[in-house]
């Protein structure tokens, strides 16, 4: 009974969405508006929700159940997502270096999902391969298609996770080839931090005061579902429109943490934000403006490899789809009443605006942001590395459009780069229009933008990197300890769906 009012709920999706616009290259974005036909709410009118931390229902042993649900997004107005554990975002969950842990997932769902740790170092089976299925419970219909099939689980996977790896801002999300977009955008996503020891003796700011943001768009049908351009009841095809929609979706709507344009009570102190764009297809600009006076700076502290070796203040942030910067704001800077507004200088509309922070107290700060925070290995590749060049572009053959790696569509089975385990390589990326191009199994570093040195924001160990217009990005990629199939592609989610993905091998 349930399923059939969810399915009945979303069947207007397509019908109800509007396409405005056409390529909104020039405004910093790749991707096409989807205009809601909801009812808005003004800004700043919910408070911000924390996702709650799951709690291990055995030793190093969590249950996540992937399921249908509804929540109150818009106020008054149902939204059917789909959930880890029914919501959105999932449940964080908080893990230590060094000791490996599984989370047991259970599918609930009527699809098939993959889940991936985004930013894990994990094997290869457990990585969340895009082929290595999790069937619906008790579904018998046949799912493999033309692209053959992986590892598939019936109703329930175990994903081991060593947890080999820095203390950083992972996240977890699905990961199905060709449906990563639409599941991703109905709420398949959720926090994992990885903390240690090195970390928990600095005096960074915690508890209460370190808060989780997930940032992402969305727009809304009249009667409070997603709307998502084409997608059928089931996400069994979203054939048809999907060329229209190729260069991703943009919302109209900015979700923290799925609340709409949310308003947080702070203490006159310093807090750490752990800022994560989810969306699929649109960068952010983030700034803190604060009514009289400058913007507050936001230091960063770490990337998406975890902490940096110093802090760097940035005035602004530019954060693309998959990539994460934590950093410190010190809200004791403003006069306690003043609002502060976190806003996005490469929207327009309401997606101008992001969240709001509103200082209530004074109140006593223990915190600080030491000049010197951890020892970051620099990946220095010797002379005579090997250097790869990646082309990310338009695929222009035939009646297939998408989205290509060196011309070619993501082939699962063929990989485009064999790696020795250990080895620093160069790996050259180039664009046509924006990617951000993400990488499994290891973290890298920037060396060059357009031959020149990396920019303010690409410091520490990334995973994914934001490359501009027809720019040439070279990293630095060291692969270590598992042997196996994995993938890169880029993160803006319609471009994935659409091919933009390259089996990468290690041996
Ligand atoms: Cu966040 Cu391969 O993905
Ligand atoms: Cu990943
Ligand atoms: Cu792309």
């Amino acid at each position: 009974m349930r399923r059939r009012s969810f399915l009945g709920l979303l069947s207007g999706v397509a019908a109800g969405a509007a396409l405005a616009g056409c390529g909104l290259s020039g405004t910093g974005q790749t991707g096409e508006r989807l205009v809601s036909t909801a009812r808005l709410p003004k800004p700043f009118r919910v408070p911000l929700p924390v996702p709650p931390v799951a709690r291990p229902v055995g030793t190093d042993l969590y249950r996540i159940t992937q399921r249908m649900a509804e929540m109150e997004i818009l106020p008054g107005l149902r939204t059917p997502i789909l959930g880890y554990d029914g919501i959105f975002p999932g449940p964080t969950i908080e893990t230590r270096r060094g000791r490996p842990v599984t989370v047991r997932h259970r599918n609930e769902l009527t699809v098939p999902t993959v889940v991936h740790l985004h930013g894990g170092h994990t094997p290869h089976e457990h990585d969340g391969w895009p082929l290595d299925l999790v069937l619906p419970v008790g579904d018998r219909r046949e799912w493999t298609g033309h692209h053959g099939t992986g590892d598939t689980s019936d109703g329930e996977r175990d994903y081991r996770y060593p947890m080999n790896q820095r203390a950083a801002t992972l996240w977890y999300h699905d990961h199905r080839m060709d449906f990563t977009g639409p599941a991703v955008y109905r709420g398949l996503a959720g926090f994992h931090l990885v903390r240690d020891d090195e970390e928990d003796a600095l005096p960074l700011p915690r508890g209460d005061r370190e808060l989780p943001l997930m940032i992402c768009d969305r727009s809304f049908d009249e009667d409070g579902a997603f709307a998502y351009p084409g997608l059928d009841q089931e996400m069994r095809s979203v054939a048809g429109v999907r060329d229209e929609w190729m260069e991703g979706v943009l919302g109209d709507v900015v979700l923290v943490n799925g609340a709409p344009w949310p308003e947080h009570e702070v203490d006159a102190a310093r807090y750490r934000l752990r800022l994560l764009n989810a969306s699929n297809a649109r960068r952010y600009r983030l700034a803190l403006t604060v009514p009289t006076g400058p913007d507050l700076p936001l230091t960063q502290i770490g990337s998406d490899g975890g902490l940096l070796e110093k802090p760097v203040p940035h005035q602004a942030i530019e954060i693309a789809p998959g990539e994460r910067f934590d950093v410190v704001v010190d809200f004791s800077r403003v006069p306690v009443g003043t609002k502060v507004t976190m806003v996005n200088g490469l929207g327009s509309g309401g997606t101008a605006d992001v969240m709001r922070f509103h200082v209530v107290r004074r109140a006593r700060d223990d915190s600080r942001v030491p000049d010197r925070l951890a020892e970051v290995e620099p990946l220095v590749p010797p002379t005579g590395a090997r250097t790869r060049t990646f082309q990310f572009s338009r695929g222009s053959t035939g009646d297939h459009r998408g989205w290509t790696i060196n011309g070619r569509s993501f082939a699962p089975g063929d990989s485009l780069a064999d790696t020795r385990l250990g080895e620093v390589e160069i790996w050259r990326l180039v664009t046509d229009v924006h990617h951000p191009v993400h990488v499994h199994l290891d973290p890298f570093q920037v060396l060059r933008r357009d031959g020149k040195p990396p920019g303010a924001l690409d410091v520490g160990w990334k995973d994914t990197v934001d490359i501009q217009p027809a720019e040439v990005v070279d990293i630095a990629v060291r692969f270590t300890d598992y042997t196996g199939r994995f993938v890169m592609h880029c993160h803006n989610l319609e471009h994935e769906d659409m091919a933009m993905m390259a089996t990468v091998r290690t041996v």
